[in-house]
């Protein structure tokens, strides 16, 4: 199998991708990538010079390398391409349209011409969205993939604008997608601008831990790796046209995340530091994962406590990871 992942020298994508060499070693990964500030060779190091493994900078956008990519012979597209982070989309919107909604519809026209008349019977094309695209929930509530979207940042409109295209190649030309919609993720390898990386070097500096708002905004936390393994079961099992909800079931509120990390550092809680809200601060997330673990019986295996120590040692041992990063 031939696989082409878009973002994978992100942190999901790059996770993706050392799992799947894991799982399958015979696959063959062609890895598109532009680099972009959240983009990071460093993340797929050990892969340099694998003859099954191609990386190739790039932007999703770009019609004429994604066709030279396709005429390479594509079994499957994953696509975590993204600008990811609400709090950019909500200073330059522009660039998660083009990225998010402009450069999947690219990939989807791309797939559909090469892939005319090969049938449709398996998983081809994955779009990796979020539980984002569906809003804020109140105190009570989940998310399931039925819950009407009503995305509220730059970013979850982006990535609901690309579901929907998604979705219209599936019901107009037939071409075999998925969408999955994860929770938050957390594990090696994030961005230290993302809620627990951040913390954690903060705390590790003895540095102020900003707060948004109250810290009473509640997020699902999954471990990336459990994120990837559900990837994989849709890739290979999920039906044609679905959509599919990831959730860990790991409901905490950014404050409960915040005193867990400095806990796990032994370091003190007087270094939380509350600042101004994000505007349009969702205030809940909370994901049903019932359809994935019944159809495909997917179930995460981290738990948070045990994932977020884990973690935070992780970024612990590698310095040379993050440093430059920060600097
Ligand atoms: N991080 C989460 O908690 C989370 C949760 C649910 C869904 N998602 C989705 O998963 C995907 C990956 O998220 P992540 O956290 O790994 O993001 P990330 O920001 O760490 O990585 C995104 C990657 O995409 C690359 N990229 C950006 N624009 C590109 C373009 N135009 N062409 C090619 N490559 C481009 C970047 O260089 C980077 O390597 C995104 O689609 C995101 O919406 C993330």
């Amino acid at each position: 199998m031939k696989l082409l992942v878009t973002g994978g020298a992100g942190f999901i994508g790059s996770n993706f991708i050392r799992f799947m060499f894991n799982e399958r070693p015979d696959i063959e990964v062609i890895n598109l990538d532009k680099l972009t500030y959240a983009g990071n060779l460093d993340n797929l190091k050990e892969l340099a010079g694998k003859p099954n493994y191609l990386f190739v900078q790039g932007d999703i956008a770009d019609g004429d390398l994604v066709q030279q990519l396709f005429g390479k012979g594509i079994d499957a597209v994953i696509n975590f391409a993204a600008e990811s982070h609400v709090d950019r989309s909500i200073l330059e919107p522009d660039v998660f349209i083009k990225t998010n909604v402009v450069g999947t519809q690219v990939l989807l026209e791309q797939a559909r011409q090469s892939w005319r008349g090969s049938g449709g019977q398996r998983v081809r094309f994955i779009q990796i969205s979020t539980d984002e695209v569906y809003g804020s929930l109140g105190a009570e509530g989940y998310f399931t993939e039925s819950t009407p979207l009503a995305p509220n940042s730059p970013y979850s409109a982006s990535k609901a604008g690309a579901d929907l295209l998604v979705r219209a190649y599936y019901h107009t030309y037939g071409l075999p997608v998925a969408i999955t919609r994860c929770s938050n993720n957390y594990g090696p390898y994030q961005f230290p601008e993302k809620l627990i990386p951040l913390m954690i070097l903060k705390a590790l500096q003895d540095e102020p831990l900003p707060v948004y708002g109250n810290g009473l905004n509640v997020r699902d936390w999954l471990h990336v790796e459990d994120h990837c393994r559900a990837i994989y079961t849709v890739l290979t099992q999920g039906r044609p046209g679905e959509v599919y909800n990831i959730g860990g079931n790991q409901e905490r509120t950014n404050l409960e995340v915040v005193k867990g990390i400095l806990n796990i550092m032994g370091k003190p809680e007087s270094l939380i530091s509350f600042v101004q809200d994000r505007p349009g601060h969702d205030h809940r997330y909370a994901i049903d994962a019932g359809k994935i673990q019944r159809e495909l019986g997917w179930r995460p295996r981290h738990d948070f406590a045990s994932g977020l120590a884990n973690t935070v040692q992780w970024y612990l041992n590698n310095r040379q990871w993050w440093e430059p990063l920060i600097s």
